[in-house]
């Protein structure tokens, strides 16, 4: 953990909703503590009536069980989430009404409604049957953003598979890495996804993973681009053949209500990626009931989450929750600015988007491209804004509020984690006042707090650590084979609490401002990476001996990352071939932006990498804090130069 949490400047201008939003809000400001304080005093009550509003198989015995840090939600409960966002709607009558709207990045439209989409999940569901997927086995899904992406993971859910959702931006390596943490059979991919006009051969990089990956037994493959590919006799498959072969009829399976649903990978501070597992129930009752709530949904909404299902923010509010509310969900499957800055608003005038939810990063880079551009389209449809992700810096925060939603739209800030599931901080639109720049308030069920490193809770304003007192049903339950890192990351760092990895504050209206990452994690135009990762790709090349990764500041991506490497004797470092090796040991998203030779690393007499005065050189700042630690206190000044400080 770093030394420092940062304090920023305190926000004053608030946004109280507007009289037309909160006439047809769900609830007030009052009603909403009525509710958040029952939900902590009568969590059983709580959460079983929100748990009732959904179908359930076998009725559960009892709410929770919770022996720190392991929680059962609806212990003894049967359940399918794929029933519940599918079949459950079509027997109430909205068979008819659109599930899904999808537009390529080449500008095709698909739209399926909700029968046709539980269609094309029976189907799904029955094709892995055939493939010998059973009930436990894992999954791996790397494809696009496509409709099939969404039909895998439901057909997943349906059968009671475990799917490992894969970034489709992911280099071979983290590919590979990922099946085999997970053990997984089957990988689901596509011949290219397009990115910017340009195919992304996903198949090619499938094959030299399938190669590496000795658990997988086959490989289905979804015709998108209709890029040549090889298919291996024996091991891969058309999907489009094998839905063609499957059985239109499936049953969706009574799986209980702990039943493990999916591992996501998201980086920590140490060591390789954490398959982070979430379970049936839990994660059903909090997506459902974050998305209604959060976002005040309306039946006629168009609900767009711009994230990609590689990411959590993907899972939750683009496929799950929605799904479970019977919402019309829109998916994009390209780039914002392709072929140009325009895009996102005119597929929202095309689709009359009522609900957009995207991120800070996103954001910022259509605040420079300026006002002219979304002022263009027609945005009126527009009712609600949703930022996530990463701190929104308020500046962004007024310019979406203003170029975007019309000085009409709520914005909401939703502070949430992989680990998490769902939404854990934010401002109800309808019912609470916003702040630029500030989460807000805890969803019902949370118990949020702002502590020292002690566990002791800190005043008003005074900056922390974000943790989170009690369990909640979509927590995470445990990491995927390694329970003992579970413990330690999260339950082990502050006594008897969930410990975010976040810097926090607490206003004196209750309201929490989440201000960054204390540990070695960075935030990339809002995706985390462990410097620790990178490292270990930077290490990985012949020519390196050693290096450190740090973050600094980045006006568009947040924060970028700057490498400090340490030739191997006798070698010298091409920056351009190690920037190149990097991204293809874990993906483009993982380039540094710079790379500096180094002849020494800063490090105390112990031997740890003081990341500290490495962030400090590569911001470009004068040294400060105590160096009389260091074994080689010279070494800052000769990086300092290095870096042209
Ligand atoms: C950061 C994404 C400030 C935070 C859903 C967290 C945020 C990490 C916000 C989780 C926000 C997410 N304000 N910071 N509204 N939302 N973060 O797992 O550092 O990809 O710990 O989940 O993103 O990232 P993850």
């Amino acid at each position: 953990m770093t030394d420092q949490i940062d304090n920023v400047l305190h926000e004053t201008r608030v946004f109280a909703p507007s009289a037309e939003f909160a006439a047809t809000a769900s609830l007030t400001a009052a009603e909403y503590q009525t509710r958040y304080e029952r939900s902590l005093q009568d969590p059983d009550g709580f959460w079983g009536e929100v748990a009732g509003e959904l179908s359930w198989m076998k009725p559960w015995e009892r709410v929770l069980d919770w022996q720190e840090p392991h929680a059962q939600w609806f212990v003894g409960g049967q359940t399918n989430i794929a029933f519940n966002a599918l079949d459950r709607h079509v027997a109430q009558g909205l068979g008819n009404k659109r599930a899904l709207i999808w537009e390529g990045e080449d500008g095709e439209v698909r739209t399926l409604t909700y029968s046709e989409l539980l269609g094309e999940v029976k189907r799904s569901a029955n094709a892995l049957t055939a493939l010998g997927v059973v009930a436990g086995d894992r999954v791996t899904l790397y494809l696009p953003l496509i409709p099939e992406a969404a039909i895998a993971m439901l057909a997943c859910a349906r059968i009671g598979a475990v799917h490992s959702v894969v970034f489709g931006g992911f280099s071979v390596g983290a590919l590979s890495d990922r099946i085999n943490d997970a053990q997984s059979k089957l990988l689901i991919t596509a011949d290219a996804g397009y990115r910017r006009g340009q195919p992304v051969n996903l198949k090619a990089n499938a094959d030299e993973a399938a190669a590496r990956t000795p658990t997988l037994e086959h490989v289905l493959v979804v015709r998108r681009a209709g890029t040549p590919v090889t298919m291996q006799a024996g091991r891969d498959l058309w999907w489009h053949e094998a839905l063609a072969e499957a059985e239109a009829e499936h049953e969706a399976a009574a799986l209980d209500a702990e039943h493990p649903l999916f591992v996501l990978y998201t980086s920590g501070s140490t060591g390789k990626p954490k398959g982070v597992l979430h379970t049936t129930g839990g994660y059903m009752v909090g997506t459902y009931l974050t998305t209604k709530t959060v976002f005040d949904l309306k039946p006629d909404d168009v609900f767009w989450c711009t994230a990609d299902i590689g990411w959590v923010t993907g899972h939750s509010y683009t496929v799950y929750g929605p799904l479970l509310n019977g919402a019309t969900v829109l998916m994009y499957e390209g780039a914002p600015n392709h072929p140009d800055w325009g895009r996102f608003w005119q597929i929202i005038q095309k689709h009359g988007v009522t609900i957009l939810y995207t991120a800070p990063t996103a954001i910022r880079a259509f605040m420079r491209q300026g006002d002219a551009i979304p002022a263009a389209y027609d945005l009126s449809s527009l009712r609600l804004l949703g930022s996530v992700g990463e701190p929104i810096n308020p500046e962004a925060w007024m310019w979406y509020r203003r170029a975007i939603g019309g000085d009409r739209c709520p914005v909401i800030d939703t502070w949430w984690q992989t680990e998490t599931g769902a939404i854990m901080l934010t401002t109800l639109p309808g019912a609470h006042p916003a702040k630029p720049g500030t989460a807000g308030l805890p969803m019902y069920g949370i118990d949020a707090a702002i502590v020292n490193r002690e566990g002791e809770e800190l005043g008003p304003d005074e900056g922390g650590l974000l943790v989170i007192r009690k369990p909640w049903p979509s927590m995470l339950r445990t990491v995927y084979g390694d329970d003992e890192r579970y413990r330690k990351a999260y339950w082990g760092e502050i006594p008897h609490v969930y410990f975010a990895g976040d810097g926090a504050r607490k206003d004196a209206d209750g309201y929490i401002t989440v201000m960054g990452r204390v540990d070695d994690v960075l935030s990339v135009s809002g995706h985390r990476l462990g410097t620790m990762e990178i490292e270990s790709a930077l290490v990985a090349h012949p020519s390196v001996a050693e290096a450190a990764v740090v973050g600094k500041p980045d006006d568009l991506k947040g924060e970028c990352v700057v490498a400090f490497v340490l030739p191997q004797a006798g070698q010298t470092v091409d920056p351009v071939a190690l920037r190149a090796y990097v991204v293809s040991q874990i993906g483009a998203l993982a380039r540094p932006d710079a790379i500096y030779i180094a002849d020494a690393l800063p490090k105390t007499r112990s031997g740890k990498i003081m990341r500290r005065f490495l962030r400090q050189i590569a911001a470009g700042r004068a040294i400060e804090g105590d160096t009389s630690t260091l074994e080689d206190p010279g070494v800052l000044e000769r990086l300092a130069a290095t870096a042209g400080v």
